[in-house]
């Protein structure tokens, strides 16, 4: 094999930090030189000025006046740790590849919790969907799952990320987040987008403040397509199941923790991998046949916004994750990782999901600017653990010295056959799948029913899960200025379920309207019947 061309030094048993940062005994400046001192500056006597000619001083404050980069657009208030997932091999039957199908095989990961919509010094415990995005350093390359605690997403087609997040983020004049002004603009958006329904209802659940880090499920939320060692593909959902539970705070503990301790949840993941406490979750998957309608049960695995009952399709666990490593720096880690749902390893597919196709564009692209040109992968947080020999060169921060006089290959100059991997050579071989169609800008029917796993979430909740729905969405209409949204919210509610619409009604103060009627929506008769029976069905 030809030398592995682009892979900087090899990451270190920390996987996470170059020591080559600090190293010697001596203050130095950036290039060595020994620094007698750094409080006083090169003055023209005891009074000043100060001497342009002082580099230390310069070379000090130049580099601090750049020591912040743009926070990430989404997701920016984040903490994360290291672990390791292990797996029970279980998956073998549906997978090859190799971190999952084969027992007992351990992964190095770095794992990122966040909040949507907050800024990176917003408080931890505001009501917000939380992010789950995990990164495995598998020997097969780097895959990322890059989900959320709630299992279904606002939108289903990613051209209205912009719009939904626009419609979520502080206000744009006097930029006051959501919950602490008159801003109507997330109401606007989810009473017109009623796609967004079944989300909101999660929001609006206890789902939507999380105790703590290590009591929060984790999504995959799209559908993926799995390959096993014979070709034959199936189409599985990503569930993490919290060994400690799912536990949640009540509104009240949420709003003084915001207050008291912004840094909640951080400080509770923090303290507890340091006490020896690491957070541990079960790697799940729920597998539905792949048998090219892409849809179970009459629902269609193509919609972000749906899930499949775990009544009709049981979560199968395949593997175990334990965060036990605080991360050594916060820049060098945590904020500078780059989760990508492209991050993808043989035996692991995407689906059609037009969401998740718009996700495989927009993380790199924001990566480029946020991290400053192409080559952020030779980070180390985002170093691959496997060996990397790619025809990427140059560009901005390159550290990589690469070998050789023909990037390209084929090519006679450097020598040698290309070396490429075929599927039984751990190659990534996308499986062949028949694509065809008019080009339309238009969803399928099977995406119109908007209502009817909403009413099923919320009628699977307890009493008192439903009393925190019903003050949730009081509280937070409460603070919507335009009375016609409010309106409009209500008969959204109408749809999902009279006593949550005439309940949050009359905390507003205003006339329950009735459910529109939606003859002309396909609704799953599976969904139909678990609507309609009493505790789990069989
Ligand atoms: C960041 C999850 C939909 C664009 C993130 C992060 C998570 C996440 C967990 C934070 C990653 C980190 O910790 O660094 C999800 C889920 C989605 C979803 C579960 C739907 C199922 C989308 C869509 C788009 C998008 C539809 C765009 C079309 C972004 C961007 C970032 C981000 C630009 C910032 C990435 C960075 O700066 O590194 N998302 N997201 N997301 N997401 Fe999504």
């Amino acid at each position: 094999p030809r030398p592995d061309q682009s892979a900087p030094a090899p990451v270190g048993p920390t996987g996470s930090h170059d020591s080559r940062a600090q190293s010697g005994d001596f203050l130095t400046t950036a290039q060595g030189v020994r620094v007698p001192d750094t409080d006083h500056s090169l003055k023209a006597g005891d009074r000043g000025p100060t001497l342009l000619e002082d580099f230390h001083l310069r070379e000090k404050i130049t580099h601090f006046d750049h020591e912040r980069i743009p926070e990430r657009v989404v997701h920016a208030r984040g903490a994360a740790a290291h672990g390791t997932f292990e797996s029970y091999g279980s998956a073998k039957t549906v997978t090859k590849a190799g971190f999952l199908a084969n027992r007992g095989r351990t992964t190095p990961v770095f794992v990122r919790f966040s909040t949507v919509l907050g800024s990176r010094g917003s408080a931890d415990t505001v009501r917000d969907t939380r992010g789950f995005a995990v990164k495995f350093y598998t020997d097969e390359g780097t895959f990322d799952l890059v989900g959320n605690n709630i299992p279904v997403f606002f939108i289903q087609d990613g051209i209205k990320f912009p719009d939904v997040i626009h419609a979520g983020k502080p206000q744009p004049d006097i930029e006051l987040p959501q919950a602490q002004s008159a801003h109507d603009s997330f109401w606007d958006f989810v009473s017109l987008h009623t796609e967004a329904t079944h989300h909101v209802m999660w929001n609006m659940s206890d789902r939507g403040i999380p105790r703590s880090y290590r009591t929060m499920e984790g999504f995959g939320v799209h559908t993926f397509r799995l390959v096993d060692a014979e070709g034959k593909t199936s189409l599985v959902k990503f569930h993490w199941k919290p060994v400690a539970g799912v536990h949640s705070l009540v509104w009240e503990e949420a709003q003084i923790a915001a207050g008291v301790d912004p840094d909640f949840h951080r400080r509770d993941m923090a303290d507890g991998i340091k006490a020896g406490a690491p957070l541990e979750y079960e790697f799940g998957i729920q597998v539905m046949p792949d048998d090219g309608t892409d849809t179970f049960q009459g629902i269609d695995l193509l919609d972000p916004t749906k899930l499949v009952p775990e009544e009709l399709v049981p979560v199968q666990p395949i593997g175990k994750l334990t965060l036990d490593r605080n991360p050594t720096n916060y820049f060098a880690e945590t904020e500078q990782v780059a989760f990508h749902t492209g991050h993808l390893v043989p035996g692991i597919e995407v689906t059609n999901d037009p969401l998740m196709q718009a996700r495989l564009f927009s993380y790199l692209d924001t990566q480029i600017t946020r991290l400053g040109g192409p080559n952020f992968s030779q980070l180390p947080i985002n170093r691959p653990h496997a060996p990397v020999n790619d025809m990427l060169r140059d560009g901005m921060h390159q550290t990589a010295v690469h070998t050789g006089l023909a990037p390209y290959l084929n090519n006679t100059v450097d020598g040698g056959e290309p070396e490429v991997a075929g599927a039984n050579d751990h190659g990534y071989v996308q499986t062949e799948r028949v694509i065809e169609g008019r080009a339309v800008r238009a969803n399928p029917a099977s995406f119109d029913d908007h209502f009817t796993q909403s009413t099923m979430f919320y009628r699977s909740l307890t009493a008192i899960e439903q009393d925190h729905v019903v003050e949730a969405f009081t509280f937070e209409l409460g603070k919507v200025f335009e009375q016609s949204i409010k309106e409009r919210e209500l008969a959204v509610l109408a749809n999902v379920d009279t006593d949550l619409c005439e309940r949050v009604a009359a905390g507003l103060g205003l006339p329950a309207p009735a459910g529109t009627p939606m003859e002309d929506v396909f609704v799953s008769p599976a969904l139909s019947q678990i609507i309609d029976t009493p505790g789990p069905i069989a």
